[in-house]
Order: structure tokens, then sequence, then C-alpha cells
């Protein structure tokens, strides 16, 4: 029985006050005896230490959105997987369709990223997608696994563990366009057996998948409720409480 995973990417979004306020309304929502969903957000780096101290106590969990692979030193402008333990979080996005697309990440880096956040002891969402002009030529699948090769190339299943994936098509991030429930659940689907023939089918069965990419109160529940879905990550609808809130519940 897998958990549910509902995630809300901030990205550059949100004041410090706007955020607490948020955190706050998400953090009186969550109970921590709702078994059933495990609540996540990811604010901008400044603000994360302010937003665990607000989700302290809470069943809301904290993470970054992006991560550097190195442990310290003369990077300007990145910030490392104990920074990121020191100020209280548990996960980190890598991977997400803007790094890959408009920061012009690549899998090998991505890779990298990976490596060293499960060895420091955070727990990862990678995130894989297609483009449009991807799904148009059917090559949706070969663009998943080419990006799960590469994010997870010689990572073991021990490692692996400590893994969420997030399939966002990028011609849905945004867009008000969501995937349909079918193109969602045969992504994930094949997602999966990606986990299997590479790892085992045990593991496959246990490890989540968030779908994201325009995900909204009326749509959660429709994606939450495909076999392979377990959970969403989502931008926009994350960043009121009204909006991301029935979200969680439709996960409940
Ligand atoms: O990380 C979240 C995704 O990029 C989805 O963003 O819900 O605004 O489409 P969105």
């Amino acid at each position: 029985m897998r958990r549910y995973l509902v995630a809300g990417n901030w990205k550059m979004n949100t004041t410090r006050a706007t955020g607490e306020e948020l955190a706050g309304a998400l953090a009186a929502n969550a109970s921590a005896e709702e078994a059933g969903v495990e609540v996540l957000v990811c604010p901008p780096f400044p603000y994360v230490s302010a937003i665990s101290e607000k989700v302290s106590g809470s069943a809301v969990q904290v993470g970054a959105q992006d991560v550097y692979f190195e442990a310290g030193g003369a990077f300007t402008g990145e910030v490392s997987v104990d920074m990121l333990k020191d100020v209280g979080c548990q996960y980190v996005l890598i991977g997400h369709s803007e790094r890959r697309h408009v920061m012009g990440e690549c899998d090998e880096t991505i890779n990298k990223k990976v490596k060293a956040a499960i060895a420091g002891g955070l727990k990862v969402v990678l995130c894989v997608g297609e483009l449009l002009s991807e799904r148009e030529a059917s090559q949706t699948e070969a663009v998943l696994d080419r990006q799960m090769e590469g994010g997870l190339a010689d990572i073991s299943e021990s490692d692996a563990n400590h893994l969420v994936i997030a399939y966002e098509p990028v011609w849905a991030i945004g867009t008000g366009v969501v995937a349909t429930t079918e193109q969602a659940e045969s992504a994930h689907d094949h997602l999966r057996k990606w986990v299997a023939k590479h790892y085992t089918a045990a593991f496959a069965d246990q490890i989540r998948i968030l779908y994201g990419g325009s995900v909204k109160a009326d749509n959660a529940e429709a994606l939450l409720g495909q076999p392979n879905v377990d959970g969403a990550l989502v931008g926009g609808a994350s960043l009121k409480a009204d909006a991301f809130i029935p979200i969680i519940d439709a996960a409940r």
C-alpha cells in the first residue's frame, strides 16, 4: 500500500509573509493522524528556514526546489545537502522541468544531485517528463526512459528507497492543460515498469510516482484515483491554502 504524497512547489513565488501565512494554514489543517497522505511544501530557498519553523510540530514536511551536488566550497549561488538539512528540509526536488529547460540542467548533473542528496540523507523527488513536441512525435516513453536512466545511473535499490518519481509532462505545467487520466496513468504505468525492469518488481510496487502539471481541486480526485498515481506535485494551485487543501483532501 503506497501512501499518497501531495507536494506544493512554490517555485519563485510568495513573500516571507505570504509563505508563512500559507504554511500556517496548511499546518493547522494537517493532522498527524492522517495516515493516508503525506504533505510537503517546497518554498524558495530564502524562506525554507522560516517555513520549517512555521510547520514545526505539524505533519507538513518541507523540501527544497533544488540542491547542488558538492558538499561545499567556491560554488557561488549554490546550496548543499547539509545546508538544506540544517534548515529543516526532508525532501528535495531534483530535475524539475524548469531546471532542465530554463536553466539547461542535463541528466548527468541531475544524477550527481540525486546521488549527493540521497547519500546526505534527503529524500528526492526526481522529476521527469516530455515536451509537447516529443509527445507529438510519439517519443514520450523514450524520453522518460532516457531521463530515468540518466538520472538514476549507478543508484542502487537501497538508495532508490529514498526516491519518489514525479511525472510532469512539460506541456501541462502552468498551462491549465492537464494530462487526461489515461495519459497520466499510461506514463505512470510505463515508469513503474521501468523501475521493475531496472530494480525489482517488489520495489516497483512500493515506489511512489506523483503526477504534476495543472493539478487543481477539480481534477485531483480523478488523477489520484488512477492505480499508478500516488500523489501530486502542484505548482500554481499550491500557492493558496483554499486551492491546495482540497487537493490534499482528494488524497485522503
Ligand atoms: O512542480 C510543479 C509543476 O511544475 C506543476 O506546476 O501545477 O503550476 O502546472 P503547475
